[in-house]
């Protein structure tokens, strides 16, 4: 048997309203002989009539102008168009609850970090926000202090995080959740190997009465975004590649400040000047220092690898120390509903 027809219920009165809005704008705005010059007006005019929600009715306006303006300025021609939309219906055609291109798309093109700066204005001496990007897993096992977010065997040079959460004034937060994770040696994440069962590179942990942290790990590096659907086509036709630099992902948690979001990425790491998602900023660009100091490797649980530098093999770990600076909690950015 076919599903049953989805039935809404609406109300008799929002029946009425319903009509007689429709009734009004039958007889309205004259939307007739529309040129490129006029048809702007008429098309805002026929969708000014949202009389509960001013953020959409200006929106609305607002993307109406802005696209026709645009369309006006480049000429777009109906060619143009279609392949528009075409590239845009194939966008939605290969998303599914994990493959978010529609998400990529906006990333590459820059507006994911618009939005977040937007909604995330910078507060001096506080942390900056960076992209949540896709791999955040909230599945992620919780871990003691010193203990490893990587299970034994995965790729990567051993590295030892550790640090302080703050408040603006310098005190330390107790108690903050720290949501950690990043890909392995190989630039992969954990979600992206199709044998792997559970969470891994990723963890969770508190920070102590001190404000302080630390867990091992394997040193991130760069890897590619999702380059085989239309929004690499895209990249690949403007020439550009699609590599984010080696980072760490960060959410940091706690009732009395704002929820943060963010990202260290490698100073030195290839690709720092032109993360594909424009997610770097300076104030988040960290550097790994190499250490041999095998008595702090065995306080902390860091297991050290041997490595060759100037041709004589040496026992070590990178070490990576950075502290975090909490806002109290904010009130939202407000919305505009008018220029
Ligand atoms: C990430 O860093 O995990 C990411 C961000 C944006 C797009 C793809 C990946
Ligand atoms: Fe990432």
């Amino acid at each position: 048997m076919p599903p049953a027809p989805t039935t809404f219920t609406v109300s008799e009165a929002t029946r009425k309203k319903w009509s007689e809005a429709v009734n009004e704008q039958a007889n309205a705005a004259p939307v007739l002989d529309l040129t490129v010059d006029n048809i702007t007006e008429n098309v805002i005019a026929v969708n000014s009539n949202v009389t509960d929600n001013p953020r959409l009715q200006y929106l609305i306006t607002k993307f109406i102008r802005a696209s026709h303006d645009f369309i006006r300025d480049v000429g777009l021609n109906f060619e143009e168009w279609e392949q528009v939309w075409k590239f845009l219906t194939s966008v939605g055609q290969i998303s599914t609850d994990v493959r978010h291109e529609m998400v990529l798309l906006s990333d590459i093109l820059g507006i994911s970090a618009l939005v977040d700066s937007i909604s995330h204005p910078a507060v001096p001496g506080a942390t900056e926000y960076s992209l949540l990007g896709p791999f955040h897993d909230d599945r992620a096992h919780f871990v003691e202090l010193g203990e490893s977010i990587t299970s034994e065997g995965t790729p990567g040079e051993a590295t030892l995080v550790r640090g302080t959460i703050k408040d603006i004034n310098g005190n330390p937060v107790n108690k903050a959740l720290i949501d950690v994770w990043e890909t392995d040696g190989n630039g992969t994440y954990d979600v992206e190997y199709i044998d792997k069962d559970g969470p891994d590179f990723r963890g969770k942990l508190y920070s102590d009465k001190n404000g302080a942290f630390y867990f091992s790990c394997v040193r991130p590096v760069p890897y590619p975004i999702a380059n085989d659907g239309p929004v690499g086509a895209l990249l690949r036709k403007l020439n550009r590649h699609f590599f984010r630099p080696a980072h760490m992902h960060f959410i940091i948690l706690h009732p009395s400040y704002d929820k943060l979001i963010t990202a260290l990425y490698t100073r030195d790491s290839k690709y720092i000047h032109s993360d594909t998602v424009f997610g770097v900023k300076s104030s988040l660009m960290v550097d790994y220092v190499w250490t041999e100091d095998l008595k702090l490797a065995e306080q902390y649980g860091v297991k050290p690898f041997k490595r060759v530098l100037d041709g004589v093999e040496k026992e070590g770990f990178w070490l990576l120390e950075h502290d975090f600076v909490l806002v109290g909690k904010r009130d939202p950015v407000s919305l505009k509903t008018r220029d």
